[in-house]
């Protein structure tokens, strides 16, 4: 597929907000080619051959340090998971000079996960490597975006015009930061649905409608995003309790039905089941594409990940 440059204008992706639709787009586009080849089975190990890719998690993760290997190696990279655990920054060795330290071994792609907002963005300032954004603090987690996204224009087509509702824990999600600003670029409509004490203090210059009251905010929704609660961010008793939470947040059959008849159910994992959703809508595939969202996944950072690569071929 062949496409203007450039379409990460940093040779990075640290954020969605400062995409444009077309970079949005054309970041859709090939990876919907990737999913395809995936489902084929096919491998194009040639873009990434003779190229290292490290992936650099401070915090937890199952599918988008996995994603990140599998999509490298599909395409021929030699990809290396550090373990944070076990490296030198037990020893007291500062993030800075971590990725110095791995940006010496001539690594070409760097994919970061860090606790602090920002941190992937100063990695970029200080290494020669691209730098990719795998979720910073309560900031951005924009290949999470990238990879709703992909997943909502393959059941709805278009995503201009479509009603999201995003629900539960807001203030604390990086994933619905990057997905109010993909939707909002590419002309959805974005609902946020929470209790006053899980929404941002700045929510009024995001561009979106607010609602207390799960029915109303579900009301005509083509596509319900919930949202894990993240109870390891939280300093204080912002819910009273998991049972309270879920009576008025959780979603469950009765809740979804205020949604339109095909309203599609995703969540970017992982689960609370029993919390923010029920297990029998989180596992209904007449409504759920929690797992399509993991395959898309693989997809995505595999379109990243070669434009990334097209950048460094461009700049050798
Ligand atoms: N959605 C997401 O970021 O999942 P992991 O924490 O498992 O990577």
């Amino acid at each position: 597929m062949s496409f203007s440059y450039p379409i990460l204008p940093e040779g990075h992706l640290l954020a969605i907000e400062g995409l444009e639709p077309p970079h949005i787009q054309a970041l859709l586009d090939l990876a919907e080619s990737y999913a395809l080849l995936n489902r084929q089975g096919k491998t194009q190990r040639d873009l990434l051959r003779g190229r290292t890719l490290i992936n650099l998690f401070f915090e937890d993760s199952t599918r988008t340090r996995t994603s990140f290997e599998l999509a490298g190696k599909r395409l021929g990279a030699d990809v290396i998971n550090m373990s944070v655990s076990q490296s030198s920054v037990n020893k007291g060795e500062t993030l800075l000079d971590t990725a110095s330290t791995l940006n010496a071994m001539n690594t070409d792609i760097l994919v970061v996960r860090h606790a602090q907002s920002g941190a992937p963005a100063l990695l970029a300032q200080k290494v020669s490597a691209a730098v990719i954004n795998a979720g910073d603090g309560t900031h951005e987690h924009p290949t999470q975006a990238l990879l709703d996204a992909l997943t909502i224009r393959r059941h709805k087509g278009d995503l201009h015009g479509l009603i999201v509702a995003i629900c539960g824990d807001i203030t604390h999600s990086r994933v619905a930061r990057s997905n109010i600003h993909l939707l909002s670029a590419m002309g959805a409509e974005v609902r946020l649905i929470a209790p006053p004490t899980l929404l941002p203090t700045d929510v009024d210059r995001l561009g979106v409608t607010v609602f207390h009251d799960m029915r109303k905010g579900l009301a005509g929704a083509d596509v319900v995003m919930m949202l894990r609660l993240q109870k390891e961010r939280m300093s204080g008793g912002l819910v009273p309790s998991a049972r309270e939470f879920f009576r008025f947040y959780g979603l469950d059959q009765e809740k979804l039905s205020f949604a339109k008849p095909d309203a599609i159910v995703m969540h970017p994992g992982p689960m609370n089941r029993g919390i923010e959703i029920d297990s029998a809508v989180a596992d209904d595939p007449s409504r759920s594409v929690i797992g399509e969202q993991v395959e898309m996944g693989v997809a995505m950072r595999m379109a990243v990940l070669d434009v990334l690569a097209r950048d460094l071929r461009r700049n050798a």
